[in-house]
């Protein structure tokens, strides 16, 4: 078959193409070569299929993915993406704030990025820029090593650095979003690379655009955060100072600041490793004065904290420990099956082996009807549902 080279090699979505007519003036496009290497790799790298989803996610329910792949880099991503573009799409990190209701019939992927870059200071900071893969606690402890100051209030919180601004996370005083510098993300239906800054990312408390207007739309490649070359304590919050006191800390350092964190943790949240969970299945809901002041009157021991704006957070793990299934029943330590609300904080629901992720989300659904009916205020999930 005779081709006549007809017009120029022009870029089409990922590929260049080369349009060639043959005898019959029928267009043909020949394959430029960089589509052949991109179709054998994509060959090479087909997800796994059937894959049981328990092991990838810190509650341990039962949930099979229809597809499964990692990722260790954009190009990997580009390409998995274009592989499953027909199929929903769930991006995982430590599976440390996700409950899995039901099967995943889509494509799971799971960002496994790594590298921690040095990438500039100044005379106050230095910004260090972790792959989305990067196991957050271990990458505290790398700053912590090396005197980076900001990060050791936000110890032991499980999961990756790659997730750590999709709810803005946060302990003991600290929110992510103070040492957050910026991010880069893969827009999944455009195809390219966008940097968000701190006023791009919407933070609020356990909240941020990723959470609510470009739910889905991204994938978090990595993070830069802003630490300092000299640090700023915050032992104001919670335990924080009596817990030093108790370990006899006479000079305050990041680092004993970050062993009291991990300490009073260790004391009040189950280990997912031992029993499964997500950390608060339930955000702190803020109240206006008014009705403050109004459930104050009605129950003298309401935990509340005054915000900024003259609005109050009351905390959901006090009201829940007041609810419960029947009276004089507390949803604290209250286990049905294996789903329960653990028995130190209230906050949390469990696993205690083999509940499925639907009995832990009714159980769920009955705390939060139990405490609008006692309190009037409607609980906010934290967890992501799937
Ligand atoms: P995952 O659970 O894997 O994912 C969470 C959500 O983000 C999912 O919707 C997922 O699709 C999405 N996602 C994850 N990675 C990416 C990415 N790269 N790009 C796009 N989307 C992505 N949180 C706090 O804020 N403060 C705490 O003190 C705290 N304590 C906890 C204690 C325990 C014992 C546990 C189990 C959890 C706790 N958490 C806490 C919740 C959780 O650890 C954090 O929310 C953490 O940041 C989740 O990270 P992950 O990598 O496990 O996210
Ligand atoms: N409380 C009870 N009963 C309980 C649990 C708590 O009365 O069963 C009371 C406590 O006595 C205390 C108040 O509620 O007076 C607050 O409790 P705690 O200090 O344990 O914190 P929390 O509000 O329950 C929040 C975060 C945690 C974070 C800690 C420390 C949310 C939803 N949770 O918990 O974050 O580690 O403060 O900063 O904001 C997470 O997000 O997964 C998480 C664990």
């Amino acid at each position: 078959m005779k081709l006549v080279h007809y017009g120029r090699t022009a870029k089409m979505g990922l590929f260049s193409t080369t349009p060639f007519k043959n005898e019959n003036q029928a267009f043909i496009f020949s394959p430029a070569p960089e589509f052949v290497i991109f179709m054998i790799k994509l060959q090479l790298m087909k997800p796994e299929e059937n894959i049981a989803l328990a092991p990838f996610t810190s509650f341990g329910v039962e949930s099979t993915a229809r597809y499964y792949s990692t990722f260790r880099d954009e190009a990997e991503l580009e390409e998995l993406l274009f592989w499953g573009a027909r199929y929903p799409l769930l991006i995982l990190g430590g599976g440390s704030n996700l409950l899995l209701t039901r099967d995943v019939d889509g494509l799971v992927l799971k960002n496994e990025i790594r590298g921690i870059t040095e990438l500039h200071e100044d005379n106050d900071y230095v910004y260090i820029r972790a792959g989305a893969g990067e196991n957050w606690h271990q990458f505290v402890l790398y700053c912590l090593s090396r005197n980076w100051a900001g990060l050791e209030n936000l110890s032991l919180i499980p999961g990756n650095a790659g997730a750590s601004p999709m709810q803005n996370i946060g302990a003991y005083g600290v929110e992510l979003e103070e040492l957050f510098w910026d991010l880069e993300a893969w827009h999944i239906r455009e195809q390219k690379k966008v940097t968000f800054t701190k006023s791009d990312c919407g933070f609020g408390y356990r909240d941020s655009v990723f959470k609510g207007k470009f739910k889905g739309q991204f994938v978090i490649l990595n993070v830069t955060y802003r630490l300092r070359k000299k640090p700023r304590y915050t032992t104001s919050y919670g335990a924080i100072e009596k817990e030093l006191e108790k370990m006899g800390v006479k000079e305050l350092s990041i680092k004993a600041i970050s062993d009291a964190v991990i300490s009073i943790r260790s004391s009040k949240l189950p280990d997912p490793r031992v029993i499964g969970n997500a950390g608060s299945f339930f955000k702190n809901p803020s109240v206006s004065a008014e009705k403050h002041a109004l459930l104050q009157k009605q129950f003298p021991d309401l935990v509340a904290y005054p915000n900024v704006d003259g609005t109050f957070k009351l905390a959901a793990g006090w009201m829940i420990e007041q609810s419960g299934p029947a009276p004089g029943i507390s949803w604290k330590g209250y286990r049905k099956g294996d789903a329960g609300c653990h028995e130190r904080q209230a906050l949390v629901l469990v696993n205690y082996g083999r509940a499925l992720g639907s009995e832990i989300f009714q159980l769920s659904e009955d705390i939060l009807q139990s405490v609008h009916q006692k309190f009037g205020v409607e609980l906010e999930r934290e967890v992501n549902i799937i």
